[in-house]
């Protein structure tokens, strides 16, 4: 059985004093879940989140990562900074750094390498756009991204990380996929896994789903056979939003 993982993408939403507000709140709604719960809010609010989430059972994630590990790269954070941050888990090549800071299958692949050579988690984003959807390519853009961002992991590798299937006409858009939808294409991931590796190791990977997931719909969606969990944006950014996504499912 995997077990469901719900992570909040906080995205460029709360400094410091709304970050304690925000994770307070939480706080006092999950004191136990029998889900894995994340929250990965901007960087500059890391260190103040690994501070309150001490005797928590949330765990702290960064929604980006560098693909180097120190040097003149103005502006980038090493794995080795989130990690001393307290970070387990990383995002990486979500729809929005795919958009707006042109990262490609191949950076996504070295930055997920990063985060696994340093011990931590990645959580590597992937989805068709609306266009590529209507244009009937799903299936082909979900394989070569499923194909590309995994190459040259090793089986462990594989095994550890979480996919998050995000259609990205999904994302911030209040349209979620359909629950058999969702389910076709963590199904059609899974089958791209099985065939790099084997079914024993396909069958053990975490893939969440993301976009506009709610409290509404996300029992729904949580409950089909091949969806492990969520990443979630908007609703995440509310104490009381993200604690009913999280018991709802
Ligand atoms: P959303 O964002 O829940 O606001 O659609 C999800 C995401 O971008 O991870």
């Amino acid at each position: 059985m995997r077990k469901k993982i719900i992570a909040g993408n906080w995205k460029m939403n709360n400094d410091i004093f709304q970050t304690t507000d925000l994770l307070n709140g939480l706080k006092e709604k999950i004191s136990s879940s029998e889900h894995l719960v994340i929250v990965c809010p901007p960087f500059t609010s890391l260190v103040v989140a690994q501070q309150l989430l001490k005797n928590s059972p949330i765990k702290l994630g960064a929604q980006d990562v560098s693909l180097f590990d120190s040097g003149a790269y103005t502006g980038e954070i090493s794995v080795g900074m989130l990690k001393a941050a307290g970070c387990s888990y990383v995002i990486v090549g979500h729809s929005e750094r795919r958009q707006y800071h042109g990262e490609t299958n191949e950076i996504i692949n070295k930055k997920a390498k990063k985060v696994l050579d340093a011990g931590l988690i990645p959580i590597i984003c992937i989805g068709e756009t609306l266009d590529e959807r209507e244009k009937g390519i799903t299936d082909q853009i979900l394989t070569t991204q499923t194909k590309g961002v995994l190459a040259d992991f090793s089986n462990a590798e594989v095994e550890k990380s979480i996919i998050a299937y995000e259609p990205v006409w999904a994302i911030g858009t209040g349209k979620t996929a359909t629950k058999e939808q969702a389910e076709e294409s963590h199904q059609l991931i899974r089958k791209v896994i099985s065939q790099m590796y084997s079914w024993a190791t396909a069958e053990k990977v975490i893939i969440q789903y993301g976009g506009s997931v709610k409290s509404e719909n996300a029992k729904e969606l949580l409950s089909q056979p091949n969806i492990d969990g969520a990443l979630v944006g908007g609703a995440c950014l509310k104490a009381d939003s993200f604690a009913a996504i999280i018991t709802a499912v």
